[in-house]
């Protein structure tokens, strides 16, 4: 049995379909990249996944059991941890404070939220900033906090929305090695980006979506050299190549 199964899940807004029937099992200890264009619906899906969206249609399976519709705070607590693709992080309390906060919200004793923050800051390398506020760290610093504070607890499944964009290579860096490491440890995870490099280095398997449908699911080199994949990112710069002719 797979830890997440979706099935035919289904968001709308208005008119648009945003995810439009997504079939993907996620087996335990699995590093799942989830790619596509613009657009495609990858963060409507991880909203629906961690409970900030409710779908319209579907069923999402964690273990098993039935999740769809539960909120953010059930699911957290079940295990399905996320990072927004617009950083998150609390801007007026320090970058330890923030660490200690999810680590208490999580069920930790101050003890052991103290030397799990202590251990994450200095694995992230954050300790020489960590009594700075978090509205004081670089954008950089602030992914790695976020990214700190989902494995305060080790998730059952992290849900990571684009850790490394507009990230400085030194710090993408320190986070695919917290990933590598995690991963061979068995952590779950689906990972959303654009950087195919880090995809195709990270991820054995890729999903790559497009219009909200799964366009390829399979071994990553095999989904980013396939014909239908090419055509959508392709189209893609097309649509933009054209929008930048109709401007000039
Ligand atoms: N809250 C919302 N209200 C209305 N439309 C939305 C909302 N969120 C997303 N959309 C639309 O749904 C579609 C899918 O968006 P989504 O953000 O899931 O794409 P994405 O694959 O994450 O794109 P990107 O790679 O640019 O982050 C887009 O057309 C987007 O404009
Ligand atoms: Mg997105």
């Amino acid at each position: 049995m797979a830890l997440l199964e979706i099935r035919a899940v289904a968001k709308r807004f208005g008119g648009l379909r945003a995810v439009d029937g997504v079939d993907v099992d996620v087996a335990e200890g699995e590093l799942l990249g989830l790619i596509g264009p613009n657009g495609s619906g990858k963060t409507t899906l991880l909203n629906v996944l961690s409970g900030h969206m409710v779908a319209d249609a579907g069923q999402v399976r964690l273990d098993g059991r039935s999740v769809l519709g539960l909120g953010p705070t059930a699911l957290t607590r079940l295990g399905v941890l996320r990072m927004f693709q617009l950083t998150r992080v609390f801007n007026r309390v320090s970058a330890f404070d923030n660490l200690i906060v999810c680590g208490l919200a999580l069920g930790l004793d101050q003890g052991r939220a103290e030397q799990r923050a202590l251990d994450l800051l200095g694995e992230l390398k954050l300790t020489h900033v960590m009594h700075l506020d978090g509205g004081q760290l670089s954008g950089g610093q602030k992914k790695l906090l976020e990214f700190g504070t989902c494995f305060m607890v080790p998730p059952r499944i992290a849900l990571l929305d684009e850790p490394f964009a507009a990230v400085h290579p030194t710090m993408k860096e320190t986070m695919a090695t917290f990933i590598r490491r995690r991963s061979a440890d068995g952590q779950t995870f689906i990972l959303v980006s654009h950087d195919m490099p880090v995809v195709v280095e990270l991820c054995p398997r890729a999903v790559c979506m497009n219009a909200g449908k799964v366009l390829a699911d399979g071994p990553t080199q095999r989904v980013l050299n396939d014909a239908a994949v090419i055509e959508a990112y392709l189209g893609e710069d097309a649509q933009a190549a054209e929008a930048e002719h109709g401007r000039a």
